[in-house]
């Protein structure tokens, strides 16, 4: 008789489980190559681009997908970084791994003696991490300081792809303060999640800030037969990224 062994809670809540590895499953490699085939496309040329990942709400796949879209681009030889915008409710450096601190608060409040190791290398995924550092009083703004915009513009002379990753649109309005800044947006929605109010509000508030809007991301989606399917439509891109991990997503909030 073969006893099946049971899993062990670490393994069940294992965060490095939902990011893009040589064991994730076939559709979840499909869909991100899919996803990174998309983005070049959408920013031509060969200089160095900044994307950022929003969407509306919280919880519907921004962080993950910022990991895994970085990921996918570090597969195709890209150098690329992932920044951590998110200073209120941070994830980025727990879900790979990382410290969280030091960061881009204290590199944006002039904390001199952190600038050394501020930027984290991942050698499991081959990408480059800016945690959000310490949680400050006001996130807003520091995003929107010159010494953010200066960030970037030295970012952009050492990395192809910097991937920024935001809070929800709805929620605070940091994501599109950089919006001339950025190259180019992706906005996550999430199956059985995503509320249409909340997004089309999403989609006024960028188009208010003049953000290029690239496409959106539609996550979690458990379908075996649309898996990395994507369909353009009156000028918009959809990214069909349904399966990561053969399961619909547990959370439903409508
Ligand atoms: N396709 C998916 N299938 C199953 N779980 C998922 C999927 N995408 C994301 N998750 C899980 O859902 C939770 C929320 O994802 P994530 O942190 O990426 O969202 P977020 O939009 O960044 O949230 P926040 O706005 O709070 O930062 C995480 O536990 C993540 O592992
Ligand atoms: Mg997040």
């Amino acid at each position: 008789m073969r006893i099946k062994k049971r899993k062990t809670v670490s393994q069940l809540f294992d965060p490095k489980k939902m990011l893009l590895s040589e064991d994730s499953s076939f559709p979840m490699r499909e869909a991100y190559k899919s996803l990174r085939t998309n983005v070049l496309f959408s920013l031509p040329g060969s200089d160095s681009k900044c994307i950022g990942i929003v969407s509306a709400n919280r919880g519907e796949g921004k962080s993950t997908v910022a990991i895994n879209l970085a990921i996918s681009f570090a597969q195709a030889n890209k150098k690329v970084i992932v920044v951590d915008c998110d200073m209120r409710l941070p994830t980025i450096a727990s879900k790979i791994g990382i410290n969280p601190k030091p960061g881009l608060s204290n590199y944006l409040a002039g904390n001199e003696d952190v600038q050394g190791n501020l930027i984290q290398h991942v050698d499991e995924y081959g990408i480059d991490v800016l945690a959000s550092g310490d949680i400050p009083p006001d996130p807003t703004t520091l995003l929107s300081s010159e010494q953010m915009k200066g960030l970037l513009r030295l970012l952009k002379e050492y990395y192809d792809y910097i991937i920024l990753d935001f809070p929800p649109v709805t929620v605070v309005t940091d994501a599109v303060i950089l919006s001339d800044t950025v190259d180019g947006y992706l906005v996550v929605v999430r199956h059985n999640l995503s509320e249409f109010q909340k997004l089309k509000e999403t989609f006024r508030q960028m188009n208010f800030s003049d953000a290029k809007v690239l496409g959106m991301v539609y996550n979690g989606k458990g379908s075996r037969s649309r898996y990395s399917k994507y369909y353009r439509k009156k000028g918009s891109n959809y990214y069909y990224y349904d399966e990561y991990y053969q399961k619909e997503p547990t959370e439903s909030v409508k």
